[in-house]
């Protein structure tokens, strides 16, 4: 058996930690570095490079290197971030068969999968180079408020880089982890992370070993190359104005800017003015070389960037509201991410809280340190390693309503693991197929919020309208992640789904939805499907590395839990006991008939029960 690490994937750079003779440490590479540039490329002769060999020949060949990935993994092509980011990429984004985002990197398309994981390999070569010994394990980090699309397709990406993904953490849990094991503590922390791409703040007890998340909240757009383009942006106009130059379509020019716009800005956190010197930027008429060289001073720095850093503070002030906590109720708050250096970020939380944040966690590696705890944790075999994590859901996860809005099955901030149940029904007779579209975020309009899939629920057995009654099973275990099953409640076989992901699956599952019966044999019993991203077609036909294709994790049903029935069983996951799917509160099944379940949860189905019809083709 290999070793187990802990690994922080950043959207700028990543980090490797182990726990050895009980004491966690960074992994330092070669270089006496602890952090690897989360960057793939391809040079001309067609080899590819990750981390600092990739960084290095950025400037030259931006529109074949890949940066800051993790903002695009899980992501929906159609999605209005997308939409954001393809302008200010330096390379091209396509749209792959299931509306996912692919890049294509001299004439090649990678799965964002394969991006992250090539980025994860190179973090388990080096990390086994350093410590002379496999590894084969390990737990990684998303933001907390990173979706379920997000979190399969990291645990994808661990996969195909050939690694045991024993967790997929939280990165504010890991801090918080980093920051309290084995202090006896009794206090509740907030911590603010602000890194390259992402923002995240959470709310959390810590009692011993127990780290129990309150509430969770973030931007998974907002980080440290947002302040690089606010930059960027000031240095683009104010050479248009000396020059007359519109430098903003130069995709070289564009990628030197910014990468001395990110190093100005890292020099102004410790002084108070810089130079921003870029050498031949452009051609002048009379062919002479124009250079770039601007003064930036620390304070119009902040001007430029107020903004953003009242953005996260806004955030804070909500998820504390969210949390129903007050300020001074926060024992301490710990700053993690490279941007929350900053001296104005420093600032402002010093003035929103009334107190200096905690020295207690090192801003860059605190999250890899407390994955390493929890790698440890979760491999090691003796017990007294054990950490108890009781995390919350960071979206809320619903269904499509007739109206457009959203009905949530599982609530913001609601604890985890967790599952609800829900009957269908067949609005027509002989109905063949039904189909049920997913969706997770915060908005009232399910068009606002991320698809997370559509299921077609196929095969049903051919009755009277109303008469099959299908009991689907939604379970988020304690990663946030979501599984589907589905039962015939009267036969009480398993129907037969399968997920399709994002536009053309919507559309696949319309046509399906109103497929004339077929009276034929009643469905065979078919292994319960999981809501899991299907991440193998799709790398096993465009080069790359090749996936390791195994079944999709299932869950079998829990034994006939009623409508709208809720887990009562105490949450605890300690990490030696991983638990099983939650079972279900031991209420007695509903009878078979095909009686509405009106009955059974009355305030819910005077709720639902007409968008239910419609849903599902028409009464
Ligand atoms: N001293 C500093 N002052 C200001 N910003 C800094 C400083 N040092 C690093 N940064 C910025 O921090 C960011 C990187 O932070 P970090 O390494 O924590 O992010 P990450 O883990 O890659 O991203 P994320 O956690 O969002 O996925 C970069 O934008 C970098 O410019
Ligand atoms: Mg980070």
């Amino acid at each position: 058996m290999g070793k187990a690490i802990g690994i922080d994937l950043g959207t700028t750079n990543s980090c490797a930690a182990i726990v050895e003779n009980g004491r966690p440490r960074v992994i330092t590479y070669k270089g006496g570095q602890s952090t690897i540039p989360s960057v793939f490329a391809i040079d001309e002769k067609g080899e590819r490079l990750v981390g600092h060999d990739a960084k290095k020949q950025a400037q030259l060949n931006p529109t074949n290197t890949v940066a800051a990935a993790k903002r695009l993994i899980g992501r929906n092509y159609h999605s209005k971030t997308i939409e954001k980011v393809k302008q200010v990429f330096t390379y091209e984004l396509v749209e792959g068969e299931s509306s996912e985002v692919l890049i294509k990197v001299r004439d090649q398309i990678f799965t964002l999968e394969q991006i992250s994981s090539a980025i994860l390999r190179k973090i388990r070569e080096v990390a086994e180079e350093s410590l002379g010994a496999e590894v084969d394990q390990a737990v990684i980090t998303v933001p907390a408020y990173f979706n379920d699309r997000q979190r399969q397709a990291v645990r994808a990406a661990g996969k195909l880089a050939g690694l045991k993904v024993l967790r997929v953490l939280n990165e504010p849990t890991a801090a918080a982890l980093a920051y309290g094991l084995g202090k006896n503590l009794n206090q509740r922390i907030a911590v603010y992370d602000l890194g390259g791409g992402t923002f995240d703040i959470s709310v959390i007890d810590i009692k011993e070993r127990i780290f129990e998340v309150i509430a969770t909240g973030g931007d998974t757009f907002l980080g440290g190359v947002d302040f690089d383009d606010r930059i960027m942006q000031w240095v683009l106009e104010t050479f248009q104005k000396q020059h007359g130059i519109d430098l903003s379509y130069d995709r070289v020019a564009i990628q030197r800017i910014r990468d001395a716009a990110e190093t100005a800005k890292i020099e102004l956190s410790s002084v108070m003015r810089t130079r921003l010197h870029i050498q031949y930027i452009a051609k002048g008429e009379n062919g002479n070389g124009i250079d770039i060289d601007i003064e930036l001073t620390r304070e119009r720095l902040e001007e430029l960037c107020s903004d953003l850093v009242e953005r996260t503070i806004q955030t804070v002030e909500r998820i504390f509201r969210e949390a129903g906590t007050t300020r001074q109720q926060i024992d301490e708050v710990l700053l993690v991410g490279g941007q929350s250096r900053m001296p104005l970020v420093q600032r402002r939380i010093t003035e929103f809280m009334g107190k200096s944040p905690s020295k207690g966690v090192h801003p860059d590696e605190a999250v890899g340190i407390g994955a390493s705890i929890m790698a440890n944790s979760l491999a090691a075999a003796h017990s007294n390693d054990d950490v108890t994590l009781l995390d919350v859901l960071p979206m809320p996860i619903g269904i499509n309503k007739v109206n457009g809005e959203m009905h949530v099955l599982f609530n913001k901030n609601q604890p985890l693991p967790d599952y609800k149940s829900r009957t269908l029904t067949t609005s027509k007779d002989n109905q063949r197929s039904i189909m049920l579209r997913i969706y997770q975020g915060e908005a009232l309009l399910c068009a606002d919020n991320e698809l997370l899939g559509t299921f077609v629920f196929s095969n049903i057995r051919p009755a009277l309208k109303g008469k099959v009654q299908i009991e689907v099973t939604f379970h988020i275990d304690s990663e946030g992640i979501l599984n589907l099953t589905a039962r015939d409640k009267q036969t009480g076989q398993t129907v037969e789904s399968t997920l399709k992901l994002g536009k053309q699956g919507d559309e696949k599952g319309k046509k399906e939805e109103g497929d004339s019966p077929a009276p034929s044999a009643p469905a065979a019993p078919t292994a319960p499907v999981a809501f899991t991203m299907p991440q193998s077609s799709m790398a096993a036909s465009i080069g790359g590395d090749q996936p390791q294709t195994e079944p999709p994790a299932s869950l079998t049903a829990p034994e006939t839990p009623r409508a709208e029935t809720t887990k009562t069983e105490n949450r605890a996951e300690t990490t030696k006991t991983e638990r099983a799917p939650a079972a279900p509160a031991a209420t007695k099944a509903p009878e078979t008939s095909a009686a509405p379940p009106a009955a059974e949860a009355p305030s819910l189905w005077a709720k639902v029960g007409g968008w239910f019809k419609g849903l599902f083709g028409g009464g």
